[in-house]
């Protein structure tokens, strides 16, 4: 069926949405393969983005933990300081050329809100981004950001679930000029397959690199999932490698209980959120329970629907980092490898890192480094500092 991967997926969205994502899924098909497209989208990634970004060998820390060889894909090194660019700047180029003057996003960290306000500023589009206020609260720097870059940055009561709300009902009123900018692979169809193919960048040139430096293709990688973007760009070109591990983290918070964490591809169960059927964070009646992350790109209660048929059929592993974990690791890198990682590529860390324990000398690990952590520095130094006191 159309949008669906197995079970999960779909178009679940009020009816006036249809006529947006059908339009949308028209011009995707049809620009996708156009020459001019591709090119100047290419043209952005490189000279204005930053691609391609480097497979860097973790040599210090690989020493440290003397296992497996890890390495790090470097989308902290994107314009912008995280892997949101690819998708934003795809989606903006593709807005473009359909004709839209104005773009919406919602975002969590800020960081697709950024990556958001960068691309349109860039094409000369009007960007309006909303934000939960818990997050704009942690993430300040980010809310400056998207407004010296031009963009307008609506609070609205919650976290990224409200955000993305707001942003669905103000799409419901304003479609014929304007063009919803999800910033991970959820919501309804096409979007989960729009966002995957616009971060498969990642996993195509990771595959090249490795293949040019150890001659191989890796034994396992790893990435952060919230929506799962970051994960699934990684993945997705090495879905049919079946020698290659796939291991998605999600959040794991303070723990197991309901409304400790961000996890529902581990203890989530099917319901439908944000117009997709999914694996949702919810309770025995169906009501969505908040979830709970120490980073805001993460804090998301459902995920991608290709990730729960990925978690289905066993193709990819998922497992969770704890927030002390987390916490840990983002030290660990700063101070071993000279990189302070983001919160939210901080949890591939915590899992790669114990892989890499269990793992031969010779094995390769590859891990989505999807951002960089200066804009976390505030939140790690006051946990530290409580854990001080
Ligand atoms: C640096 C970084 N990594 C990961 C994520 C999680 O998103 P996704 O799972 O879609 O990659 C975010 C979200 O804001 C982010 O900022």
């Amino acid at each position: 069926m159309k949008g669906f991967f197995g079970e999960y997926g779909g178009m679940f969205v009020p009816e006036i949405l249809y006529p947006a994502l059908e339009e949308l899924e028209y011009f995707y098909r049809k620009i996708k393969k156009d020459r001019k497209f591709r090119n100047e989208l290419s043209y952005y990634f490189k000279n204005f983005g930053g691609r391609p970004t480097p497979l860097y060998f973790a040599k210090n820390l690989t020493e440290k933990i003397g296992g497996a060889k890890i390495y790090l894909k470097r989308e902290d090194l994107l314009h912008g300081g995280a892997h949101k660019f690819n998708n934003a700047m795809g989606q903006a180029l593709l807005a473009k050329f359909m004709g839209k003057k104005r773009i919406i996003a919602e975002t969590g960290a800020g960081q697709h809100g950024v990556a958001t306000a960068i691309s349109s500023a860039v094409l000369g589009l009007k960007a309006e981004i909303y934000m939960g206020n818990v997050d704009a609260e942690r993430q300040q720097i980010n809310v400056k950001r998207m407004q010296i870059l031009g963009a307008g940055v609506r609070i609205v009561k919650g976290t990224l679930k409200e955000a993305i709300n707001e942003a669905l009902r103000d799409w419901s009123g304003s479609v014929e000029y304007t063009h919803y900018l999800i910033g991970s692979v959820v919501g309804p169809h096409p979007y989960p397959t729009i966002v995957r193919d616009f971060q498969s960048v990642i996993g195509r040139e990771i595959r090249n690199q490795i293949l040019d430096i150890e001659g191989r293709l890796p034994d396992a990688i790893v990435a952060c999932v919230g929506g799962g973007s970051n994960a699934m760009g990684a993945f997705y070109p090495f879905i049919k490698d079946r020698e290659v591990r796939l291991v998605g983290v999600q959040a794991g918070g303070k723990g197991d209980r309901p409304g400790m964490n961000s996890a529902p591809l581990i203890f989530g169960s099917k319901g439908i959120l944000h117009g997709a059927r999914t694996k949702v964070l919810q309770d025995e009646d169906g009501n969505v329970i908040d979830s709970y992350s120490i980073s805001a790109g993460l804090d998301y209660p459902a995920v991608g629907p290709q990730h729960s048929f990925l978690k289905d059929t066993g193709r990819v592993e998922y497992r969770v980092a704890y927030d002390d974990e987390v916490i840990n690791a983002y030290l660990e890198l700063s101070k071993t490898e000279g990189i302070i990682p983001a919160l939210e590529s901080s949890h591939a860390i915590v899992e790669a890192i114990k892989m890499a324990r269990e793992m031969d000398k010779d094995d390769i690990i590859v891990v989505n480094l999807s951002g960089r952590g200066d804009k976390d520095l505030e939140t790690v130094l006051r946990v530290m500092g409580n854990e001080n006191r």
